[in-house]
């Protein structure tokens, strides 16, 4: 059975992008069978993949429209073991559309649930609202990995996300777990960083990752070359970073802990 986490949070430009094409390629890399979904209609984990939007006709867009069965959306990688359900859903026009037919937002989890024999993972990429897309993201996930930008912290964004999650887990999903909170974009050399950090650990203690993701110039540049950071630049601190928080997922997983906020 596929472990399916969506990265998520509302705040924008927290890493989420960053984190869903690291963690997923880390985890191609350790020989798990991975499928990345990219839900986010600004389509830049399809992008940092090297999936041009424009040429696309099998993507999320025909999952949400049940063209065909999910399998025909997934597209192979030039990773072994990662593969990738692209975002298609390029103009206004076709995120209305979805909205309006796929107003049931158990959709994409049934969906993703006909691919749970074929991967050991589902990784989920969602837009910074906390729309229908994301919320269909967290509906047909185990749990959710919550990355938070070591410089910029808000306790009420968090408390709102928060929130959300636990309203999902009262209607559509109650199993939804906390994967964990990630701090993403860290700089050691700054005093904001550490207090960011001895904050979150404080408040949510063993669900925050040992691994803090640092600022790394190859996480910012690989995505225009279409390759994730271990591809693109494998000895790089983002790069191992991102093996290292897949090693914990995986530790994580086979200890079976469960774990809530
Ligand atoms: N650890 C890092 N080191 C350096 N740059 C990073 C790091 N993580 C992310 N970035 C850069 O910061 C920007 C925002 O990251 P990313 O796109 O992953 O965030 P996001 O949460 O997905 O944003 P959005 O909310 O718009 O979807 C990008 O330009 C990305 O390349
Ligand atoms: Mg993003």
């Amino acid at each position: 059975m596929a472990r399916k986490i969506a990265v998520a949070s509302q705040k924008g430009g927290v890493g989420k992008t960053t984190t869903a094409v690291n963690l997923s390629a880390s985890l191609a890399v350790a020989e798990k069978n991975t499928l990345l979904v990219d839900l986010d209609p600004q389509a830049c984990a399809s992008v940092a993949l090297d999936f041009n939007q424009d040429l696309l006709y099998r993507g999320v867009y025909e999952i949400f429209m049940r063209n065909f069965p999910a399998s025909g959306s997934i597209h192979e990688t030039e990773i072994p073991n990662l593969y990738v359900i692209p975002n298609n859903i390029w103009s206004n026009n076709a995120e209305d559309e979805i909205m309006r037919t796929s107003l049931n937002r158990t959709m994409l989890a049934r969906s993703v649930e006909e691919l749970d024999d074929d991967y050991e993972y589902i990784i989920m990429d969602s837009p910074p609202s906390m729309g229908h897309l994301m919320v269909s993201a967290l509906v047909a996930a185990d749990s959710v990995l919550i990355p938070v930008q070591a410089e910029f912290y808000s306790y009420h964004a968090f408390d709102q996300f928060i929130r959300l999650v636990k309203t999902v887990r009262l209607s559509v999903n109650p199993d939804l777990e906390i994967e964990g909170f990630l701090l993403t974009m860290y700089d050691e050399r700054t005093k904001l960083a550490h207090e960011v950090e001895s904050d979150l650990r404080r408040r949510f203690g063993r669900l925050v990752f040992k691994t803090v993701i640092p600022r790394s110039v190859a996480l910012a540049e690989a995505p225009a070359s279409g390759k994730p950071a271990i591809t693109f630049d494998g000895r790089s601190a983002g790069a191992q970073a991102y093996m290292r928080l897949a090693g914990e997922i995986v530790r994580r997983r086979r200890s079976r802990v469960k774990s809530r906020v």
